[in-house]
């Protein structure tokens, strides 16, 4: 399984924060906002990740995130010279897809629950088809929507919708069979220029193989596409740690607790960061079980 991280776009929403620098750089509480997607990806059990940017601020993930290899995985990273959907992933993700099942997830997307690797890891594990999570939330017009059938079945899916079928919402967590990247070459731009996901997800679902899986209420899914997300992700993240003493979405510590990296490996990560309450919280960790 290959997994991909979407980190372009213009993040014209978020101006003037975002003019120099990438939303998904920008921070969640005590950590860049790229963590969390990159580290729901490391739960479920993905190593190869091509990280996608815009071309002007790849030198800087490369800077924060490396190859990857202090964490145990391997990172690459490619160039959307223009914010041309989010489809667009997998003609640039070709040659690193290579025809295996791959999971892309939205940069500006942050997933919490303790399940959610694991389910993740068994959507990979079906054979062929897609999976994408739906989330109940209050304000579904601003995503892409499922509509059901009445035995429960997906019967569509609808980007932005004015009249929403239903509150389940697409998050930004795709699982696709190999064949993704030939059914995105086939896809042409909407109305907004755009090489839609939701139009790919619904060739899986007219082909009968969407699997549409609801992320109950034991998970939180969060997305700082506005001033205001991005405050309430905050939000929620200083409150779970420091209620609960761990962190969300630190690479150091998934890795170490995947068993990508050793105790030593760990040592080494949280010295290079021990003026920081991360680093020292990495230091502790092996000592908190
Ligand atoms: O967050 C989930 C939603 O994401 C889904 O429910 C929708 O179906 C899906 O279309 C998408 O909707 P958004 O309107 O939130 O997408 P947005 O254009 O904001 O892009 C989401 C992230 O992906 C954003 O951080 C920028 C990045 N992106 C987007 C596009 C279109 C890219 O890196 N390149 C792109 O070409």
């Amino acid at each position: 399984m290959k997994g991909i991280v979407l980190a372009g776009g213009t993040g014209s929403r978020m101006h003037p924060m975002t003019r120099v620098v990438s939303k998904q750089l920008l921070p969640v509480y005590d950590k860049p906002l790229v963590y969390y997607p990159l580290t729901t990806l490391m739960l479920a059990g993905i190593r190869d990740i091509l990280v996608i940017t815009t071309p002007r601020e790849q030198a800087l993930f490369r800077e924060l995130l490396g190859d990857g290899g202090d964490w145990g995985i391997r990172i690459e990273y490619a160039a959307q010279p223009k914010p041309e959907g989010i489809a667009q992933s997998f003609l640039i993700g070709r040659d690193f897809v290579a025809g295996d099942h791959v999971t892309l997830i939205l940069g500006d997307n942050l997933f919490y629950g303790d399940a959610i690797g694991g389910m993740l890891k068994r959507a990979g594990e079906v054979a062929t088809g897609a999976t994408v999570f739906a989330y109940a939330v209050s304000d579904p017009e601003r995503y892409g929507v499922v509509a059901f059938e009445p035995d429960g079945r997906p019967k569509a899916i609808v980007e932005k919708p004015k009249v929403a079928p239903s509150v389940f919402a697409v998050t930004g967590l795709y699982v696709y069979d190999g064949e993704v990247c030939d059914i995105a070459a086939i896809l042409k731009p909407s109305a907004r220029g755009e090489l839609e996901i939701t139009d790919l997800n619904n060739v899986y679902l007219a082909r009968g193989t969407l699997r549409v899986e609801k992320l109950g209420r034991g998970f939180a899914w969060l997305d700082t596409g506005t001033p205001e997300s991005l405050v309430q992700a905050a939000d929620f993240v200083a409150t779970i740690e420091s209620r609960q003493g761990f962190k969300i979405g630190a690479p150091e510590e998934v890795a170490w607790r995947m068993g990508y990296i050793d105790t030593a490996q760990l040592g080494r990560l949280a010295e290079r960061m021990k003026n920081s309450s991360y680093g020292r919280y990495l230091a502790r960790l092996p000592t908190m079980e």
